[in-house]
């Protein structure tokens, strides 16, 4: 049928809204040109709120595990240690970046399907108080967990010295992170998942206790030297040629958050993830992850052997031109994911849940059509 109308539902990269696209789509700019400067100085100040931070945001062209990477890079060096939460791929991550610039690396690791929480994280820092930085993800795309990041910053802050240095990459824009309030040092996060963008640019913001340390840090990466931002920021403009396509939609992002206002954009991502959590329990799959740490912005599922979810993922893609994600790594065939973030509505939530109600039954799984998309939207009549 319609190529164009592929509803993709996987988390990152998102559906970009047409206003977006049609903002990208301005002619080319010189980059150094006063035009530029302007564009880019008044965007980033309005990433400012969406970080919860008085800091200056830095805009880089890089996917999102370029932050990452620039967030080690610039906090500590070769031979020093650091502490990694590991609840899945991305917090392994952080600590194969940590590893390639020579740090120690001191791994928590939880089951996939949990989050980290402070009564396993005190201990855990109790016996490493030496670390010089705690390196976690926020929402663990690859599990759907949201780590309690507001509550460990507490128990790093409590037990060390150390920096905490968080990734947002699939939370920043729809979940609520306070990186001034609840004690954040580096927050970093992408452009293709609930900013609605291609992926292409990475954010980051330090706090001042950070940029202390950052600021004695000479980093291996050329690329990566925060430093070099700053300073390009303080001019209105970037140390390299910026994607300025992106920063264009960047700038229409903006405006479509600051209409929409952050307290409805997350409760809109709560209520997604409350119809989407209600739909599958009505269809009797398995969530991965317990209610309390359900992401809003992913939500995973484990068939544990009752179908095949590549299988159903196949149906989706070819019967009814809906993509979501499979599992990756370990997990890979064996789980699939809903992405409901950014350019997202509830009644997107009750599209993909009826086409996978409908794809259930077609490769054979005992299914009460209807059942899901009932429960979705009794979530959504009682919320509003
Ligand atoms: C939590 C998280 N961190 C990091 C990344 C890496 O981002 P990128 O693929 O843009 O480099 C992703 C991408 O899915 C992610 O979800």
């Amino acid at each position: 049928m319609f190529a164009d109308k592929s509803i993709l539902r996987i988390p990152g990269p998102t559906p970009i809204p047409p206003r977006v696209m049609q903002a990208m789509n301005r002619p080319m700019i010189g980059h150094r040109s006063g035009q530029f400067s302007a564009l880019l100085a008044e965007t980033a100040k309005r990433l400012k709120p969406i970080f919860g931070t008085e800091q200056d945001v830095y805009i880089l062209t890089g996917s999102g595990t370029s932050s990452l990477e620039m967030g080690v890079v610039n906090t500590v060096q070769p031979g020093e240690e650091a502490a990694v939460l590991v609840s899945g791929v991305f917090g392994e991550r952080f600590a194969k970046i940590c590893e390639r610039y020579g740090i120690i690396v001191h791994r928590l690791e939880v089951p996939w399907g949990e989050a980290v929480t402070p009564e396993i994280l005190t201990p855990f820092l109790k016996e490493r108080p030496q670390v010089k930085a705690v390196f976690a993800t926020h929402c663990e795309t690859s599990t759907g967990v949201l780590n309690p990041i507001e509550q460990l910053a507490r128990v790093v802050h409590e037990q060390t010295d150390a920096l905490f240095i968080v990734d947002a990459v699939s939370s920043l824009g729809a979940v609520p992170c306070e990186m001034d309030k609840w004690g954040i040092d580096i927050l970093v996060t992408g452009s293709q998942k609930a900013f609605m963008l291609p992926a292409g640019l990475a954010f980051l913001a330090a706090s001042e206790r950070a940029w202390k340390v950052i600021e004695q840090v000479k980093p291996l990466a050329f690329y990566l030297d925060l430093k070099a931002y700053r300073k390009s920021l303080a001019d209105q403009t970037t140390p390299y040629t910026p994607a300025v396509s992106l920063v264009f939609g960047l700038a229409e992002v903006c405006s479509m958050i600051e209409e929409e206002g952050l307290p409805n954009i997350f409760s809109r991502h709560v209520l997604m993830r409350d119809m989407t959590r209600a739909a599958i329990k009505a269809l009797d799959i398995p969530l991965m992850t317990k209610d309390q740490y359900g992401s809003p912005t992913v939500t995973s599922l484990n068939p544990e052997g009752r179908f095949d979810a590549e299988e159903l993922r196949k149906v989706l893609r070819t019967k009814h031109n809906v993509v979501i994600a499979g599992g990756q790594q370990h997990l890979k065939g064996k789980i699939f994911r809903i992405g409901h973030m950014g350019y997202c509505d509830p009644l997107d939530v009750i599209t993909v849940v009826s086409a996978i109600e409908m794809a259930l039954k077609q490769i054979g799984t005992d299914v009460t059509l209807g059942a899901g998309v009932k429960a979705a939207q009794e979530v959504l009549i009682n919320h509003v």
